[in-house]
């Protein structure tokens, strides 16, 4: 038997269900997002491995360096990875320091200088010493300390670092969301 041609009524019988279906999924999907707890902007997912204890314990002693380290982000819904740098210093057989890279001035990446045996700014030449202690150009405070960790990773004890922004330009240490 040859297919009728769908009534007026079906037609519209079935608009009323697609639009009413899109609509009641559309209200779910909205409820649901406004009873999920909002992810703060930028929080970190913290800590995060930073060296191999194996590597961390070959740095030179008392030697600043910038090693590199994978964060990953919440941006909304979205968790996305950046690559930043981390000031450390060993300063004895397994014991550490790190500090963050803004430079509490005004922001700029702070570098280690091997040779000298400090961090320097290359914004405004602010200098600070291997404790992170300001010593010298226009920083409000010393370099914002990072807190080491030291737990097992890929099978092996690493060296992790709990990533932190700080307010910059004033002489307080306060913490702030990224
Ligand atoms: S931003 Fe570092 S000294 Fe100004």
């Amino acid at each position: 038997m040859a297919a009728q041609p769908e009534s007026g009524d079906r037609r519209e019988f079935l608009r009323v269900c697609v639009v009413g279906g899109a609509l009641a999924v559309g209200a779910g999907l909205g409820a649901w997002s406004l009873s999920r707890p909002a992810a703060a902007p930028g929080a970190e997912v913290a800590p995060v491995p930073l060296a191999p204890m194996l590597r961390a314990k070959a740095l030179p002693l008392d030697e600043p360096v910038a090693l590199d380290v994978a964060l990953t982000r919440r941006e909304g819904w979205r968790v996305r990875s950046t690559r930043r740098q981390v000031l450390v210093v060993r300063t004895g057989d397994e014991t550490f320091k790190a500090f963050s890279p803004v430079c509490p001035h005004k922001g700029c990446g702070v570098q280690p200088n091997a040779k000298e045996k400090k961090f320097v700014c290359p914004c405004h030449d602010a200098q600070f010493d291997i404790a992170g202690e300001l010593k010298s150009g226009p920083a409000p405070r010393g370099l914002d300390p990072l807190e080491l960790t030291v737990a097992e990773h890929e099978g092996a004890p690493w060296l992790f670092v709990t990533w932190q922004e700080f307010v910059a330009g004033i002489p307080e240490r306060t913490g702030r969301q990224a």
